[in-house]
């Protein structure tokens, strides 16, 4: 059976500061993750970059979105459908990250998002995680509900276009120090699973790409992938650095 190739997504968030740079990450990212035969690898810059990078995707590299909205057309000030993002030659769309929650998306929002990426027929990067742990294990509990909501109307014929990625918001945007211990990391990812299966049953929920998040940089990728077991990590300050960035790659397609 042919490996299964490990999915890095790098979530650029609010940077680089403008066009020129980004242009430059961009090109010098793709170069090099282009010839990666074990990773799939996608770029999700800010939204008023995507189109500088206008279907610019190869088999092994894909440009992807940060957020959208749930609806192709209607009055939407500021926002960006599905539509256009398929248009634009977007296969991957990041949905509810901890950063567009904490400004009020709820679990029912996120959830219409999901079905309304799916339904375009574009990969829907699901973002899951706790904020806090407590010593009762409640986050767990946390992280059913959230999952089962986000995915709330998501039938399962669109589950092999569903990627899920673990961030425990606690461990995000710090670093490879303060990142979840692999341990840990490939407790929550069972955990998660485990919720997939109970909804969608086990052989679909073990088709789903699980990724883990949260201050992933070059000196913890071997360990998060290998030991922590995910199918790969969505990197959010350590792929803004092409050079770091890459060799975070190299050793992803070594461990894959
Ligand atoms: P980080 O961000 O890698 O900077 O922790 C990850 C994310 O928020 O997706």
């Amino acid at each position: 059976m042919a490996k299964k190739k490990k999915l890095i997504v790098a979530n650029w968030k609010m940077s680089p500061a403008n066009a020129a740079l980004a242009r430059v990450l961009f090109a010098k990212t793709k170069r090099v993750a282009s010839r990666f035969e074990n990773l799939l690898t996608v770029i999700c810059p800010p939204f008023v970059y995507t189109s500088l990078f206008t279907h610019a995707g190869t088999s092994r590299f894909f440009l992807g979105a940060q957020d959208v909205h749930w609806s192709n057309s209607g009055r939407a000030t500021g926002e960006v459908s599905p539509e256009m993002l398929h248009d634009l030659g977007v296969s991957y769309v990041i949905v509810g990250h901890s950063e567009r929650r904490a400004l009020g998306e709820s679990d029912e929002v996120v959830s219409k998002k999901m079905n309304a990426v799916l339904k375009e027929g574009l990969k829907a990067i699901l973002c899951v995680g706790e904020r806090e742990r407590d010593a009762e294990a409640h986050y767990f509990d946390f992280l059913r509900d959230q999952i089962r909501q986000s995915l709330s109307g998501v039938k399962p014929r669109f589950l092999s276009d569903l990627v899920v990625a673990y961030e425990p918001i606690w461990a995000i945007g710090k670093s490879s120090r303060e990142a979840m211990t692999p341990r840990d990391v490939l407790e929550s990812l069972l955990f998660v699973k485990k919720v997939l299966s109970d909804i969608y049953g086990q052989q679909a929920a073990e088709a789903v790409p699980l990724l883990y998040g949260g201050s992933a940089e070059e000196s913890n990728t071997a360990t998060l992938l290998k030991e922590g077991g995910a199918d790969g990590l969505l990197v959010g300050h350590a792929s803004l650095d092409a050079e770091g960035f890459i060799k975070m790659l190299k050793c992803a397609n070594t461990v894959a």
